[in-house]
């Protein structure tokens, strides 16, 4: 059965979060299971593209109303991914040194179009068209609706909503743009009088899924504005949890770590990760460490931060550190903290993969306070190299984590998003940390839980052997 999944980020070629991870995983996982998995992404102007080479194999143009484009599908050579990637290459539209910008509704609508275009020029056609998030939201309804891809229809299509917070909405001035099809069915691509790529999506694909079961369920609740779709599509949707790279995220052999550990010598190879880190940021490493990693957004809890870790450094019990970029306003505050609490607390504002590897093999816990986690890597992650994950129950993080107040926990739960219930959170990790038998002992356990692929790459292929 041969895959085709549609994707703007891939994890080593591209990642802004963890969309990335999961592209970069899944075909990989998929291919051992017996599946021909590829992937199709746009070729950005970045590091990876800069160290590696690429043969044409297509070319022609898409045109959005007026304005031509010249494409070249592009593929990897010498590659060493265990997946053939191939690249849509507009050198004016996707070629920039971003994934996301102001001007995704023409880079991501040309990417769509080029994407079918080359398609169907295959001799040998995808069994399966795997779309992710509202960047290709608009592949099911084209399939099934333009003139043109009329030979694809009847190619089944899956999207997976990875974070239905963004939809990709754009006004009906360009509607134009997308390939001709019956007027009579435009309302196929409508929410709340806007062209809702999303909405199209959970509305034409043959099936839709998200990267958890409880993230599922929440949906039909609150979906930024959908949730009422889901809730009348719901026969089609499943929640189908995400799984992580073991071998990307192995703490044995992972590269970027500055000392490699197993579960057998985790409490010596952690001490040197967190030397490091204590060094590196001026930190104390008698002190539990605490960590976040992540986007800087509302959804992640992360404007409520400044005020926790001030609250909680008063104590001067404990170190914090931060690694993440987004809002301006809270990446502005958390950078003012750290002249009051040197050798507390610090703040890595900005991305930096090897220093994340290197937070998850050091920091002593893991905070997750999101108010919207569809799964969530980051605790995936953690647990495999024995940071013990602090997390809101919601979504993903609910279905992966279960307190240590409960039977066989090994995580710290909150239920709300309230500065004096991550507090609360942060200090029972203090407690647990004063014990250290306990601490250690859950610690080297969680680093035995299984979140590889292994199990829910089975379960895609269920769902695709449904509708094909
Ligand atoms: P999301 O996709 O919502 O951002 P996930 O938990 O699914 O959240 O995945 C986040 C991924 O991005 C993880 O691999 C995490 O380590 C990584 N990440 C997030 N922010 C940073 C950062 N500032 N530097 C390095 N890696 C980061
Ligand atoms: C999204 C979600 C995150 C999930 C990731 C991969 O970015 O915010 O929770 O883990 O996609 O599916």
């Amino acid at each position: 059965m041969n895959i085709t999944h549609i994707s703007a980020e891939c994890y080593p070629i591209a990642k802004v979060g963890g969309l990335a991870d999961v592209v970069g995983a899944l075909p990989k996982y998929q291919n051992t299971l017996g599946l021909k998995s590829s992937v199709i992404m746009p070729l950005y102007d970045n590091k990876f593209t800069q160290e590696h080479t690429f043969s044409t194999i297509y070319q022609s143009e898409v045109a959005l109303g007026e304005t031509a484009y010249d494409f070249s599908i592009l593929e990897l050579e010498n590659s060493t991914l265990e997946f053939d990637v191939f690249f849509v290459d507009i050198k004016s539209l996707l070629f920039k040194d971003y994934v996301y910008s102001f001007d995704d509704t023409d880079r991501f609508l040309a990417f769509q179009i080029a994407t079918l275009d080359w398609l169907l020029t295959l001799d040998t056609k995808p069994n399966i068209i795997h779309c992710h998030d509202h960047h290709t939201g608009l592949v099911p309804f084209m399939l099934q609706e333009s003139y043109k891809y009329e030979s694809l229809n009847k190619i089944p299509v899956i999207t997976t909503i990875h974070n239905a917070q963004y939809q990709g909405g754009f006004g009906y001035d360009k509607l134009g743009f997308i390939p001709e099809f019956d007027l009579k069915n435009v309302g196929l691509l409508d929410w709340n009088n806007q062209i809702n790529p999303l909405a199209a999506a959970i509305k034409c694909a043959w099936r839709v899924t998200t990267v958890s079961p409880s993230y599922m369920e929440e949906l039909k609740q609150e979906a930024n504005g959908l949730q009422d779709l889901l809730k009348a599509e719901s026969q089609k949707c499943v929640g189908i949890l995400n799984g992580i790279d073991a071998a990307v995220w192995n703490p044995e052999k992972d590269e970027y770590l500055i000392s490699n550990f197993s579960e057998k010598n985790v409490n010596l190879g952690r001490e040197k990760n967190k030397k490091w880190l204590c060094e590196t940021f001026r930190l104390d490493p008698t002190k539990p460490l605490f960590a976040f990693i992540g986007r800087l957004v509302y959804e992640k809890g992360s404007d409520l931060l400044p005020e926790v870790f001030q609250n909680i450094l008063k104590e001067n019990n404990c170190s914090i550190l931060l690694l993440g970029s987004g809002n301006k306003e809270v990446e502005a505050e958390l950078n003012t903290l750290k002249e009051a609490h040197q050798g507390n607390y610090n703040a890595f504002i900005g991305y930096d993969e090897k220093l994340s590897h290197i937070i998850y093999g050091g920091a002593d816990f893991l905070l997750m306070p999101s108010r919207v986690e569809p799964c969530g890597l980051n605790q995936m992650y953690s647990l495999r190299y024995g940071t013990i994950p602090i997390v809101r129950s919601t979504g993903g993080l609910k279905d992966t984590v279960v307190d240590i107040e409960k039977e066989n926990g090994f995580g710290i739960c909150h239920k709300e998003v309230t500065v004096a219930e991550i507090e609360h959170a942060i200090q029972r990790g203090i407690t647990l940390y004063k014990d250290q038998e306990k601490f250690k002992e859950i610690r080297k356990n969680i680093m035995k839980i299984d979140h590889s692929w292994d199990a829910s790459a089975s379960e895609y292929i269920k769902l695709y052997k449904s509708i094909n």
